[in-house]
């Protein structure tokens, strides 16, 4: 089980029953980031957190990726060269 301080929030920590959850929990908050920022109520595709993310990442963070709306780049599983081309293009 992970615990999480959200110290920024009214709560001392928040429990997580599994990975899964834990996992998916901290990248939909990371993700939604760009909506506290937007200049709206909606962010726009500028305005939003870009993640980049292995294309084997575990289930619970993909997961997480699709539900917090992040823009999301897939590079190759472990190549780096990959993630850098990515990353120069971005
Ligand atoms: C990277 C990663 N995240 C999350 C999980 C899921 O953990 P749990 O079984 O506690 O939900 C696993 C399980 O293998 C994992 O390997």
């Amino acid at each position: 089980m992970w615990i999480f301080s959200l110290e920024c929030m009214d709560q001392d920590c928040l429990l997580c029953p599994t990975g899964f959850a834990a996992n998916t929990a901290a990248i939909v908050a990371i993700g939604k980031v760009g909506s506290l920022l937007a200049s709206g109520s909606k962010p726009l595709k500028h305005e939003k957190i870009a993640i980049f993310s292995d294309a084997l990442n575990h289930a619970s963070i993909v997961d997480g990726i699709r539900l917090s709306g992040a823009n999301v780049y897939v590079y190759r599983h472990s190549d780096m060269t990959h993630l850098d081309l990515i990353l120069n293009n971005y």
